[in-house]
C-alpha cells in the first residue's frame, strides 16, 4: 500500500543529489542508494529509508502503509541523523506512541537522507520480521 495521507502537512523533504550508503541494522546490509534510481519502492515518501528498505528486500514493519498514521516504523538512527529533515509534528505525534523511543529515533516512512552522508539505522527488536521463527 502506499500513498498520501491528506491530514498531514508535507514534510520538507531534500531528496539526495549524490549517492551515500544506507546501513540496516542487526542485518548488516548495506544499501548503495541512488538519487537516479529512486523511488525504489511505493511505500513512504520518496526516498525515505522505508521506500529505500522495501525496494532491497529489507522488512520493515508499516502497517498504516507508510503515511505518517501509525508507528509501526520507527527506527533508530545510529549515524546520519543531521542529513535528514527534521521531523514534522505529525510525525512527533506519532514517534509519541513509538515503543522504547530514543531522541535518535525516526518514522521509515517519513524521514529522507539528503546524501551529506552515509547513514546506519537499526529496526528495533520488536520491529523485525520474524518470519522462519517457530513459535508453539
Ligand atoms: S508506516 Fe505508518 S507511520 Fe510509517
Amino acid at each position: 500500500m502506499g500513498g498520501t495521507n491528506p491530514y498531514i502537512e508535507s514534510a520538507a523533504a531534500r531528496l539526495p543529489t549524490r549517492k551515500y550508503k544506507l546501513t540496516i541494522l542487526p542485518a548488516n546490509k548495506v544499501i548503495e542508494v541512488d538519487p537516479a534510481a529512486l523511488p525504489y519502492a511505493r511505500d513512504g515518501l520518496k526516498g525515505s529509508i522505508l521506500e529505500i528498505a522495501s525496494g532491497h528486500d529489507v522488512e520493515i514493519d508499516h502497517a498504516c502503509g507508510g503515511v505518517c498514521a501509525c508507528s509501526t516504523c520507527h527506527v533508530i538512527v545510529r549515524k546520519g541523523l543531521e542529513s535528514m529533515q527534521e521531523a514534522s509534528e505529525d510525525e512527533l505525534d506519532q514517534l509519541d506512541n513509538a515503543r522504547g523511543l530514543t531522541p535518535q529515533s525516526r518514522l521509515a516512512c517519513q524521514a529522507v537522507p539528503d546524501g551529506s552522508c552515509d547513514v546506519v539505522i537499526e529496526i528495533p527488536s520488536w520491529n523485525r520480521n520474524l518470519v522462519g521463527e517457530v513459535h508453539p
